[in-house]
């Protein structure tokens, strides 16, 4: 079966193809992706409206590019994977639309798809692949979640921060710093060269006994430790403020997977989302994964922002595992919003 995977629900346009196989994850055939950052840079951030118009003149051109790159036709496409939500409304009912149509044209079924499980089912695609169960840490630019994921479809919610998400907490950090947009690169990138102790920053939640976390406040300190440093900061200044700014988020969010770890008896992590392309992030739960003999997994880097592969893996594996089943029924809406745990509601 060959499912053909659009995402369109915030700043990139993804799209791919995979193949299931008699056993074993679905193949990732091809896939590209067209990044809006560019665009919206001189923004500030993300302007919807012309995320929705820029996902229009992107999403035909790939869907050619990517079945030139597998070697398929239109006519081999059996099923239409789309992000459904959560994401941009308008964003999403481009690629709910483009998809929808060429289902109806071509007379094959086509399936919505929640995009964090999409996040959460990308490492399926690395070269070490999960296992279920696992506990997820989903960390993008709009969640923080810890969640218990028992199969394909069987998501408990552990925790969720209570305000902005990590990947917020990187991009507004970064943007009062001056480090433009999307931020947590570019913060990241500078706090290579700073002491990550240099600041002492809050760490919110930490010791709240539950699995919750919160990032707010840690904008509000990040920016009156910028003010103190005065109209001019120097680079070694700016460098330990962005090391300070990311190891409090790393510290939370490390801290709290080990104790949902702890709390679930569980001994793998998958951790997904843009934020877990963090390389601290990465070192901080890599060494302490180690020290107790527990696994961590995660998409390949290419993977770990937003893209189409994760799409179209995320519905052949509902597919495969009878999670849900592809209807030729085209009348489309999105989900703006909608949580994890409610995914069949
Ligand atoms: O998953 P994603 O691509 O989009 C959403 O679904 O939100 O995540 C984007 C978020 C942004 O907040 C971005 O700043 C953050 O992931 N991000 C990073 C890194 N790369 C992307 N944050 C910290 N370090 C990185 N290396
Ligand atoms: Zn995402």
């Amino acid at each position: 079966m060959n499912v053909l995977g659009i995402e369109s629900s915030c700043d990139e346009t993804g799209v791919a193809l995979v193949t299931t196989q008699d056993s074993g994850t679905p193949r990732l055939r091809a896939h590209a992706l067209h990044s809006q950052v560019q665009m919206h840079e001189a923004y500030g951030g993300v302007v919807p409206e012309l995320a929705s118009r820029d996902h229009i003149r992107r999403v035909l051109p790939l869907t050619r590019q990517v079945l030139d790159e597998a070697g398929a036709t239109l006519a081999e496409v059996d099923v239409v994977a789309f992000t459904r939500g959560p994401g941009l409304a308008g964003a999403l009912l481009v690629g709910a639309g483009v998809a929808c149509a060429l289902a109806a044209a071509l007379g094959k079924p086509v399936l919505g798809v929640h995009h964090l499980e999409g996040h959460l089912l990308s490492p399926f695609l690395s070269a070490d692949a999960p296992q279920f169960p696992f506990v997820a840490l989903l960390v993008s630019g709009g969640h923080t979640q810890l969640m218990r994921v028992d199969g394909v479809g069987r998501y408990a919610l552990l925790g969720e921060t209570i305000d902005d998400a990590a990947g917020e907490a990187f991009d507004k950090s970064a943007k009062l710093m001056g480090l433009g947009y999307p931020g947590g690169p570019a913060l990241s990138r500078l706090a290579e060269q700073g002491r990550g102790d240099a600041y002492a920053l809050p760490r919110p939640l930490l010791h709240s006994g539950n699995l919750d976390f919160s990032f707010a406040g840690l904008k509000t300190a990040v920016l009156t430790q910028h003010r103190k440093l005065g109209p001019a900061p120097d680079a070694t200044q700016l460098a330990d403020l962005a090391a300070s700014t990311q190891a409090a988020i790393v510290d939370v969010l490390v801290k709290k997977s080990l104790a949902a770890l702890k709390a679930t008896g569980l001994q793998r992590l998958v951790v997904s989302g843009g934020v877990g392309a963090n390389a601290e992030l990465r070192r901080q739960l890599n060494a302490a994964a180690q020290r107790r003999g527990w696994r961590v997994h995660y998409p390949e880097l290419a993977l770990c922002t937003d893209n189409g592969a994760m799409i179209a893996l995320a519905a052949a594996m509902r597919l495969q595992s009878g999670a849900a089943a592809a209807a030729k029924t085209y009348a489309f809406d999105v989900r703006p919003r909608w949580p994890l745990d409610q995914i069949d509601s």
